[in-house]
């Protein structure tokens, strides 16, 4: 229990920390703010699309469990640092990153749809394998995201940004080559977590490919169990399905039979999955 107390006031401490670093950088942020958009209005219309037709309410399970770390502003300016990430990650961020990416394609032809906004560099790397004719789709429920998101990206016409619930995708069946969803679904209640992988899995082409990196059961003698377990307890409750079950729990029938690939890393504590659609 002092290992988690020491843990969570370290946490605090940084956070405190980071408030007073946020609050020097709103100035400079609301005259950069105020630059982009005196921009847009003389160079016309955004070559990315921000689209928020009907857009769909934040779920509740993710302002009451993450609203410190996706929803409040300063939350979202906080934590998208990538040594952040790294660390909550042991130090995999850039191997998991990349594995996910080798398995889109070292090349990424097509349509891509990347569920849900990712910290760091994720989304630039998927953008710098694109060849020139291919697209990328990234969906967020959370509008912050997607515009912290619009501003880390270099402009690219084949980039939408697209305000959406995973859950309930409005986006055409048999749609996209590659789909990935990037440590989204340990976020996830059960039910939203099937629909999720339902609806991921419906708008892949035939041909085309789902790829999930996500957390999974760390082996028995990992010692990081020790230091996870707490950690997932009190700040990420939903994550402890995926160390009850496999993930193969939330997917539907006729999916399950078409995955080529399952690796763990980190002695189990991460996993990535293909699935290609017949
Ligand atoms: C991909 S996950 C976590 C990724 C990883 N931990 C990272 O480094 O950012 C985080 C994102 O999922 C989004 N998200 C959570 N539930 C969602 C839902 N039902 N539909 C769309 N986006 C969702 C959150 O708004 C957040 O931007």
């Amino acid at each position: 229990m002092l290992g988690i107390r020491l843990i969570l006031s370290k946490a605090r401490n940084s956070l405190r920390e980071g408030e007073d670093e946020l609050k020097l950088e709103k100035g400079k942020s609301k005259l950069t703010d105020a630059q982009t958009k005196i921009s847009g209005h003389i160079e016309g219309a955004l070559d990315r699309e921000f689209i928020s037709q009907n857009a769909p309410a934040i779920p509740d399970y993710l302002t009451a469990t993450y609203w410190w770390a996706y929803v409040s502003p300063k939350a979202i300016r906080f934590f998208d640092r990538e040594s952040l990430v790294n660390l909550i990650l042991f130090g995999n961020f850039k191997k998991l990153r990349d594995r996910a990416l080798d398995r889109l394609g070292f090349v990424i032809e097509g349509k891509t749809l990347q569920i849900a906004s990712v910290y760091g560099d994720f989304t630039q790397k998927i953008v710098d394998r694109l060849t020139p004719e291919s697209e990328l789709d990234v969906i967020d429920i959370v509008p912050g995201q997607l515009e912290n998101l619009q501003k880390k990206l270099c402009e690219n016409p084949r980039l939408r940004l697209l305000q959406m619930d995973s859950s309930a995708l409005t986006l055409a069946a048999d749609t996209y080559d590659q789909v990935i969803s990037f440590f989204l679904l340990h976020e996830q209640p059960e039910e939203v977590r099937s629909k999720t992988i339902q609806e991921a899995w419906r708008v892949v082409k035939p041909g085309g490919r789902l790829v999930i990196v996500d957390y999974h059961r760390p082996r028995l003698f990992n010692p990081i169990r020790l230091v996870l377990w707490p950690i997932l307890k009190i700040l990420e409750p939903f994550a402890l399905d995926l160390w009850r079950h496999g993930l193969e729990q939330w997917i539907p029938e006729e999916m399950s039979s078409q995955r080529i690939s399952k690796r763990t890393f980190f002695g189990g504590v991460y996993q990535k999955l293909v699935y290609v659609k017949s």
